[in-house]
């Protein structure tokens, strides 16, 4: 009997569509240790995937893996697993400095290899580590026949969101680096962030994407493909490729931070250093965490000037002014720039004029740097590149030899220029433009480190590539900028916000240290107010974690603040325990920390631009201590634009079984230091 056309073409039909959704096999699953998290690998026809779930639902609907690669095109299809193995880890390792001393590394791992059914039979590994409280996962190149090196003209990985959310993130591939007012926009607004972009669901949930262990790669910006579909993209590279590797190596890990609530997504930043190799450097005792005054706010208020000339701030004078001023108050470093050549005329993007092993003619490096050492006092070197970084890689070694001989143990790096301006010398001795983020700025970065710690330097990068949590492997990399930091306090246009400190937390701040600069008790910039209280002044020391901590205001205006300025010389830059007590994302922060070389603890609260009142339970205290709480608030009345000085200073007799009040004013904030006392509380 002869079929009607009708059936023949429902029959067609009918097949077409079973093959298109035909379901993706998962080939391999791995759970976290509670079992909470769960990652699944798909293939489909060849093509992998993967996606999360989260107490069974799902959290990253099926995601793509791959990369794009120049010459042969796309490497994500026609893929089989070749293998695949899973093992458990737990150990718990000591930081040689940090937000807390010790930190557990608790995980589950898959390894599935795949690799084409088709000529040329190429290989890659996936691994995904799976924590309570978050996910990594990196693809490994091993050594095979099929490829020497691979060029990456993109990664294909992608990160697809199950369901709609609010997002906080800055724009990535603009002309100002990281150095963005933070947007909160719904996720499907979100244009192309850089990391860490911080998002929290309509169901509460909060997840932070970011990388691990950025080196010898270009930095992951993620753009929005479609709807609350994102998808890897690589910064660029002056060659036109992003990356150039040759085999065997591993790509940085991409990061998923997944916690209930903000607080616990600031603790499980863990993950970012657990995913870094342990430190390289062996002993790193060389570097102290301290606090910091120095040359620099005058700069900015334009009272002083980097250029040589009457208004000169780096002269043997000053300097010993501000030596005399730390030493008196406890500070270890000061930090003085423009103290060498180059600084003369236009240095903004234009850094061959720079100098790194000659102090200016009114600057006596050698005299300064005895006179600092009677007094227990260390120079912190300044290296500006202005983005000749080429011109600054020749001279460092020699620079770093200079700075070990003086003393000089903490070098500020800066690399001002728009982004894409970085300038690499090519062998034939041309110049090529390079990102802040892409492949060639990873390796200066660690050329840097590595030049440095020969000669036990650490360093503070500002306009940095992103941190990645780097500082676990080269502990001298002890913090950055990358982001907006108190200089715009001085001269932004706009200035920074009153909400701007709490983005900053659960954003930037998970990425690792930030040299925020705080401590302007004056309030006030060139021209324009800095949009604080006092007291919130206090408390960025707790909430803004660095182990390099500026006091940045003048010396003179410190001496009108003595009262809050107490604060600033107590406060310490190392702790062995951070305990986020409270907040929500944009709005507001309590942290909780214990001196790492005393039994005092450290709070510090802050709030945007609303007021509020928080109950604060001390449970973090020793339990069976008595404290004296030395309590930094906002005084009555007190509001970042009425009344920022309104501010009060009191103390009380407290136990870990007492709970305190916080009344925070409009863009104000608390810091209370703990002093420990005796043991026995009946
Ligand atoms: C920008 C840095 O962030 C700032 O701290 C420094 O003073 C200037 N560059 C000059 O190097
Ligand atoms: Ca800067």
């Amino acid at each position: 009997m002869r079929r009607p056309i009708l059936s023949i073409v429902y029959a067609i039909a009918a097949a077409a569509l079973s093959c298109a959704s035909a379901h993706a096999e998962t080939v391999a699953t791995v759970s976290s240790p509670n079992g909470v998290l769960t990652v699944g690998l798909d293939l489909h026809e060849g093509r992998a995937g993967y996606r999360v779930e989260r107490f069974g639902e799902p959290l990253i609907d099926t995601s793509a893996l791959g990369f794009m690669l120049r010459g042969s095109g796309k490497f994500e299809r026609n893929l089989a697993l070749a293998d695949k193995a899973t093992r458990s880890f737990d150990e718990t390792w000591e930081q040689p400095w940090g937000e807390d001393r010790f930190i557990r590394n608790h995980y589950n791992e898959l390894r599935a290899t795949l690799t084409e059914t088709i000529a040329p039979n190429r290989t890659f590994n996936v691994v995904f580590r799976v924590y309570d409280d978050g996910i990594g996962f990196r693809y490994e190149f091993p050594e095979q026949s099929a490829a020497a090196e691979l060029i990456i003209d993109d990664e294909l990985t992608e990160f697809a969101l199950a369901g709609p959310a609010t997002a906080w993130w800055i724009p990535a591939g603009e002309w100002n680096r990281y150095e963005y007012l933070y947007n909160r926009t719904p996720l499907n607004e979100v244009t192309t962030a850089h990391t860490p972009m911080t998002v929290r669901t309509d169901d509460g949930l909060h997840i932070a994407f970011h990388e691990a262990a950025l080196a010898d790669y270009a930095g992951m910006w993620l753009r929005r493909a479609e709807g609350r579909r994102f998808r890897a993209e690589l910064a660029p590279a002056s060659e036109g490729w992003k990356v150039r590797r040759t085999l065997p190596f591993n790509t940085p890990w991409r990061t998923l931070q997944i916690a209930d609530s903000a607080a616990a997504l600031y603790e499980s930043s863990d993950l970012i250093l657990n995913l870094n190799e342990p430190n390289k450097l062996g002993d790193v005792s060389w570097f102290t965490p301290s606090k910091y005054v120095g040359i620099w706010w005058s700069l900015h208020l334009e009272q002083e000037s980097w250029a040589t000339g009457k208004k000169h701030g780096a002269t043997t004078a000053n300097t010993k002014r501000y030596i005399d001023f730390a030493a008196e108050h406890g500070f270890r470093g000061v930090l003085v720039e423009g103290w060498n050549p180059g600084w003369d005329g236009q240095w903004f993007g234009n850094g061959y004029d720079f100098d790194f092993t000659r102090a200016t003619p009114d600057f006596d490096i050698e005299a300064l740097a005895a006179y600092a050492k009677s007094r227990d006092v260390h120079l912190i070197g300044h290296h500006e590149t202005g983005c000749a970084v080429s011109h600054y890689e020749d001279q460092m070694a020699d620079a770093f030899a200079i700075n070990e001989r003086l003393g000089i143990d903490v070098v500020k790096t800066g690399y001002v220029c728009d982004a894409g301006g970085i300038e690499r010398r090519l062998p034939d001795g041309s110049i090529a433009r390079e990102w802040h983020d892409g492949q060639w700025s990873a390796g200066h970065h660690q050329r840097v480190l590595e030049a440095a710690a020969r000669h036990h330097v650490a360093i503070n990068s500002h306009e940095p590539i992103k941190d990645t949590g780097l500082r676990r492997t080269y502990p001298n990399w002890v913090s950055r900028e990358g982001a907006r930091g108190m200089e715009y306090g001085a001269w932004g246009n706009p200035t920074n916000p009153p909400e701007h400190e709490v983005n900053l937390v659960f954003t930037r701040m998970l990425s690792g240290p930030m040299d925020y600069t705080p401590g302007i008790l004056s309030l006030q910039g060139r021209g324009q107010a800095i949009q604080t209280t006092l007291a919130k002044q206090l408390a960025l020391y707790v909430v803004l974690y660095s182990p390099v901590q500026m006091a940045a205001d003048l010396p003179e205006n410190y001496e009108k603040h003595m009262d809050a300025f107490q604060f600033i010389r107590d406060v310490p830059a190392d702790w062995a325990r951070t305990e986020v007590v409270n907040g929500e994302v944009g709005d507001y922060v309590t942290f909780a920390r214990k001196d790492r070389n005393s039994d005092d603890w450290y709070l510090g609260s802050i709030t945007d631009g609303n007021g509020r009142v928080l109950e604060v339970p001390l449970s973090f205290l020793d339990p069976g201590r008595n404290y004296t709480a030395q309590v930094y608030r906002d005084g009555d009345g007190a509001h970042w634009h009425d009344a920022p000085f309104a501010f009060e200073r009191e103390t009380r007799a407290v136990t870990s079984a007492d709970r305190l009040t916080l009344r925070l004013a409009a863009g104000g904030g608390q810091a209370i230091r703990f002093v420990a006392g005796s043991a026995a509380v009946p």
